[in-house]
């Protein structure tokens, strides 16, 4: 399988664990993407939606899902989402589509959280992937310090605006090996939203995409 094959396959392996009239919580990127397709296929035995990011709303509304606010319902189920990179603790690094601060909100409502993922993104350290940092306009250069003294080498992402209205850092050379600490002390930053580590909420399942197949695991 392609890489794209995988990513299809573990999106369309996620839909195993939507059951009747559920509100899906529902990520952002490529894979997601997947899955929201997958998703319209069984559109009539579930509720509806929740989005983390305005494109993946577009995409649900153009197959006919209906997409709630996430103020509108209490906790969901399940949230299903793409990765960036994910350790053996199912840790993980997201935000390469600007999409982190939603998609850690929502997750944050979902009892589940199920992580499709093609195999490449499977490290044994995270870090190698340049970590998504979140940041209000005016703290870019006060964070981008702050960044430095934690070891690591932010980046800007020059020209995009995330649906919050807000920027984006990727710090480059981490090798991240307290994901939780490190989760912790970026957000202690002013001005920071927040960052792209997934540590301190991990995913509780796995279905990563392989050239034989999906593999699913649990944490
Ligand atoms: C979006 O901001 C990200 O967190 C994505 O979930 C992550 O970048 C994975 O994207 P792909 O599924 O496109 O690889």
């Amino acid at each position: 399988m392609t890489q794209d094959q995988q990513k299809q396959a573990a999106a369309r392996a996620a839909i195993d664990f939507i059951e009747d009239g559920w509100v899906v919580g529902v990520g952002t990127g490529s894979t997601a993407n997947y899955f929201i397709d997958a998703l319209a296929e069984i559109k009539q035995r579930i509720d509806g939606a929740v989005a983390s990011s305005e494109a993946s709303a577009a995409r649900l509304k153009a197959h006919g899902i209906r997409v709630f606010e996430l103020t509108a319902v209490g906790e969901m189920p399940i949230y299903v989402d793409g990765a960036d990179e994910i350790n053996g603790q199912w840790q993980m690094i997201k935000g390469g589509g600007a999409a982190l601060t939603r998609e850690k909100i929502v997750a944050q409502c979902c009892k589940q959280f199920v992580c499709i993922a093609d195999a490449s993104k499977q490290v044994r350290v995270l870090g190698q992937f340049p970590l998504p940092v979140e940041v209000i306009p005016m703290a870019r250069s006060l964070v981008g310090r702050e960044l430095v003294k934690l070891g690591g080498h932010p980046a800007w992402r020059e020209g995009v605006v995330t649906d919050n209205g807000n920027w984006i850092l990727d710090v480059h050379g981490l090798t991240i090996a307290e994901p939780i600490k490190l989760e912790t002390a970026i957000n202690q930053i002013p001005g920071v939203v927040t960052n792209g580590l997934f540590a301190l909420r991990p995913a509780n399942v796995l279905l990563l995409g392989t050239p034989d197949g999906v593999v699913r695991s649990n944490n």
